[in-house]
């Protein structure tokens, strides 16, 4: 035998030396859920160890984040129920709850990167990312109300924003709207492949977003495709993407590859609710052990081609990797 692979692993230094893919905090996006208020921190229940803020305590949270080593935070605000209807109303809201809460981070942090979710969802008393007609989510009247939702964001600060919705043309119709603004500098993060998945269960508790009636199916991918994915990514990135992601992750880490491996842009993978909550689970009832969970499963994310993560494990893992280096 001249070739032994196990040579390579033979020692910890050895092993850290053929390391292909390693986690640095840069690659973190951190997802924050905003709620009226003061002085509040809610613990979501489907989600251990993770928070719902008012804004005063979201501020010292952020900044907290930026000195761990974190770059970007993706914000998500949840709508008062008196709120919600069919228009969509409060999402355009310059002084609404996420226009306010984008202001106040920019102040307080004015370096982080921060994007803002674009979506219908936690605005609809239908709880659908699309205004609704008949039971049909309708496409190009929501794209309208997208546009400008995007600008309120834009005018408020935002870096980013981050179209979670799935409607067919949204990314170019957003870049018209921001650059014909001005905003030519505000970017976009397009959720691209996004999969009508189980795994967002525990988000829609987060925000009370859950679908009133129905699914997402007319507008969130079908799991059984993959090629799909791809022509999703590539529309985005031809109508002016700056970033794509795939959405979840774990469970698609073959569309991370196939869409890296096709992608001129960087590529971001959302960890969601759901695959947090599993780890969380497992290790409450001493099935698994939650670090190295946590650790194997976002190397795999990365080793797959993300290269940028949101997860509601940022705090965990930046905790480790300063640990470990
Ligand atoms: C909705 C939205 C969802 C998530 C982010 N934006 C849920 C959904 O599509 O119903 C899920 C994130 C998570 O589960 O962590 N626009």
């Amino acid at each position: 035998m001249n070739i032994r692979p196990r040579r390579l692993r033979a020692s910890a230094a050895i092993r850290d030396m053929a390391t292909e893919t390693r986690l640095h905090p840069s690659n973190f996006i951190a997802p924050l859920f905003l709620i009226e208020g003061e002085n509040c921190k809610e613990e979501i229940k489907s989600m251990p160890n993770y928070f719902r803020f008012s804004l005063d305590l979201l501020l010292e949270e952020v900044q907290e984040l930026w000195d761990m080593g974190v770059r970007s935070a993706l914000l998500f605000a949840k709508a008062e129920d008196h709120l919600k209807d069919n228009e969509g109303t409060e999402a355009i809201n310059p002084n609404g709850l996420m226009q306010r809460g984008i202001r106040a981070i920019k102040e307080v942090c004015p370096d982080i990167c921060l994007m803002s979710d674009i979506a219908m969802d936690p605005y609809s008393s239908f709880g659908h990312d699309g205004i609704v007609y008949q039971d049909e989510i309708l496409n190009d009247e929501t794209v309208d109300l997208l546009t400008e939702m995007a600008i309120t964001h834009a005018q408020a600060g935002a870096d980013m924003v981050a179209p979670s919705d799935m409607m067919d043309g949204r990314i170019g119709a957003i870049r018209i709207a921001l650059d014909t603004a001005g905003f030519i500098n505000t970017g976009i993060m397009a959720y691209s492949a996004k999969y009508a998945s189980c795994f967002y269960g525990p988000f829609r508790d987060a925000l009370d977003s859950a679908p009133g009636f129905g699914d997402k199916k007319t507008y969130q991918m079908n799991p059984a495709n993959s090629i799909e994915g791809l022509k999703e990514a590539q529309l985005d990135i031809n109508e002016g993407a700056d970033i794509i992601m795939v959405k979840p992750a774990l469970s698609y880490l073959d569309i991370i590859q196939l869409i890296k491996e096709n992608s001129p842009i960087p590529v971001s993978a959302y960890h969601v609710s759901g695959e947090y909550a599993m780890i969380k689970a497992a290790a409450e009832k001493g099935w698994l052990n939650e670090e190295d969970a946590m650790v194997e499963v976002l190397t795999s994310i990365k080793r797959a081609g993300a290269d940028l993560i949101a997860t509601y494990f940022v705090k965990d893992i930046i905790g480790f990797l300063k640990n470990y280096q």
